[in-house]
């Protein structure tokens, strides 16, 4: 498992690039590790699907956070990593980004803050994926979303399409 953290709207950070490079020569997929999971904590959904195709091949899954919203660009990339540009939050989506409507909508439309943010207590969406891999390789065989519960359209393994290569 490895997190990084983009740098696009985000305070100055080291390159995650290099990073993650450097620790994927370190701990090579299908050898030195039976599976391995790149989390990528930014804002960009740029960012985070170059860091898709910089390790394709190299990681069997490479899945955005940060931007709390479940995108719905579930793949496999040539190389055989699986990808998400944002598995989004277990919240409540009855919210903005999980926070409650009103302090939001209030700084968005007066730009004064009236108090702080509250997390919305609404039944929650679980978010995620579903990955398998090849026991040998690592790679990724499937990925499917995971929405459960709450408000957003329903998703899980058992219900979706397969998704292999
Ligand atoms: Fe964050």
């Amino acid at each position: 498992m490895i997190s990084l953290l983009g740098r696009v709207n985000m305070d100055a950070l080291d390159d995650p690039f290099a990073a993650v490079d450097r620790e994927l020569a370190a701990c090579a997929l299908g050898e030195a590790a039976d599976a391995i999971v790149v989390d990528m904590h930014a804002e960009a959904t740029s960012e985070k699907m170059a860091m898709g195709h910089f390790c394709d091949g190299r990681a069997s899954l490479v899945v955005g956070t940060h931007t709390h919203v479940p995108t719905a660009d579930a793949q496999i990339l040539d190389g055989g990593t699986a990808y998400q540009t944002d598995a989004g939050a277990c919240a409540d989506y009855d919210s903005v980004i999980g926070n409650q409507k009103e302090e939001p909508l209030r700084r968005f439309t007066t730009r004064i803050a009236g108090g702080r943010f509250k997390p919305a207590e609404g039944p929650a969406t679980v978010c995620g994926v579903y990955v398998e891999t090849d026991e040998a390789s690592g790679r990724a065989r499937r990925i499917e979303a995971i929405r459960v519960g709450g408000r957003l359209s329903q998703t899980s393994p058992a219900v979706a399409a397969v998704h292999t290569r």
